[in-house]
């Protein structure tokens, strides 16, 4: 198989990636490991930037976001049995945020993409990318053979360009070597216990509660399905919380002193997700390119990974238009740069976002005056609470 440009990935970045070329008339063909249930299924955060909108808008796949997507023009902090609201347009000459989740993101590009786009291979992984460095990089991967039998076959995708969308746990970031690269890595002593509960969320924006046995996130997926998150142990198990202990320790950390009240309703679903912050440094090696979760995590405290994902692919889609229209390497050669330059934004947002709200194991009493010092100092200071504002609604992209 040949094509121009090989992607490694079906999540966010993959797929918005193909459409983006599909659009700019640029051939590519997708190789997905897993299959396309478990695509559409796999849940992550749901808050889309004004920017990743926009994008997504002009890429002709915002039809079913804006008609379902629920715009949010603020969230709440909470602490100290207290509230305090940021008003998004406000405080940034008028951006706000989507709440569309990342699994309708999803499922909207990739039916787009079976439609009108080029080859989206599910169960399809890649094995290997070679010969990065030359002008014919190769994709050797494994596939179902026709016969249904189980039986597994491999292929070789030759491509102009191979872009690694393929998560923190693919193989494309393997192929660049070690002594050309640096990590950036930060685990965090804890973890979020997520659910999803069939009822109307309790509030009509995220609420980000900061309390002394712990964070805890009110979010939703639509208005009649509610998302929440408690802080939990690194290793816990979601099975070790039944479900009457999930909704008594949410209720404690989103405790007003106003008399709120938390909806209960029946958990459809719970998981656990550990928390890290991760950069690999560079973000391209030859003609290898990685985006996204491949070449870089945040702690999902401020909900930037899927956002971080989609300022790579429109860096990476511009680079390679601009070649083809202008001849210059000029944009391609700055890829890495141009998007680190973001990512280390979000990176250090999630990260205060994260050591603000999160109460780490062994924290001193005076870490946590510290923490009520900063959200205070949010809730009364206009440039503190415009700091926050304009980083959670996105810089505009380039
Ligand atoms: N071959 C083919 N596909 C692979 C391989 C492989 N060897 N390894 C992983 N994949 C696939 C995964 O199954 C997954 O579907 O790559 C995809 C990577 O998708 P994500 O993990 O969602 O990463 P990305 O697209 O970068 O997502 C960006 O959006 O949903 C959020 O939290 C998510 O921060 C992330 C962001
Ligand atoms: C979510 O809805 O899953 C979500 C929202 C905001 C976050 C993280 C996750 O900061």
């Amino acid at each position: 198989m040949r094509t121009t440009v090989g992607i490694i990935g079906a999540g966010p970045a993959g797929l918005l990636l193909a459409r983006l070329l599909h659009n700019a008339g640029i051939d590519s063909v997708v190789l997905e490991s897993r299959d396309r249930a478990y695509v559409e299924r796999r849940q992550r955060a749901g808050i889309l930037e004004q920017g990743t909108v926009d994008v997504l808008r002009a890429a002709g796949a915002g039809e079913r976001m804006d008609r379902e997507g629920l715009r949010h023009d603020g969230v709440e902090l909470r602490f100290d049995r207290r509230r305090h609201r940021v008003d998004f347009p406000a405080l940034t000459g008028g951006r706000s945020v989507m709440v569309y989740a990342q699994t309708e993101v999803c499922k909207d590009l990739i039916a787009l993409q079976l439609k009108e786009g080029g080859p989206l291979l599910f169960e399809a992984e890649a094995l290997a990318v070679e010969d990065a460095e030359s002008e014919r990089p190769r994709v050797r991967f494994r596939y179902a053979g026709a016969d249904g039998d189980g039986s597994r076959r491999e292929g070789v995708l030759e491509c102009d360009y191979v872009v690694g969308c393929d998560g923190y746990w693919g193989v494309a970031r393997k192929a660049v070597p070690a002594s050309l690269s640096r990590a950036f890595e930060r685990t965090y002593p804890f973890g979020w216990l997520g659910i999803l509960a069939d009822v109307p969320p309790s509030h009509d924006e995220l609420v980000y509660a900061r309390h002394d046995r712990g964070f805890a996130l009110l979010s939703m997926r639509s208005p009649s399905v509610s998302r929440l998150y408690l802080q939990v142990p690194d290793g816990t198990d979601a099975g070790e919380w039944d479900d009457e202990e999930i909704w008594a320790e949410l209720e404690r950390r989103f405790e007003t002193a106003d008399g709120w009240r938390l909806r209960r309703g029946p958990i459809t679903q719970k998981s656990v997700t550990p928390m890290r912050s991760f950069v690999h440094e560079p973000m391209r090696h030859g003609r290898l390119f990685l985006a996204g979760d491949a070449a870089h995590i945040v702690p999902p405290t401020g909900a930037k990974g899927l956002n971080l994902a989609v300022g790579d692919v429109v860096t990476f889609a511009r680079a390679l238009v601009h070649r083809r229209e202008t001849g210059s390497a000029r944009l391609l050669d700055a890829y890495s740069e141009s998007c680190l330059r973001r990512v280390w934004q979000a990176e250090r947002f999630s990260y205060d976002m994260t050591t603000l709200l999160h109460r780490a194991p062994g924290a001193t009493p005076f870490e946590d005056r510290l923490q009520l010092a900063r959200l205070e100092r949010i809730a009364s200071s206009r440039s503190a609470e415009t700091d926050l504002a304009e980083a959670y609604t996105g810089l505009p992209f380039q």
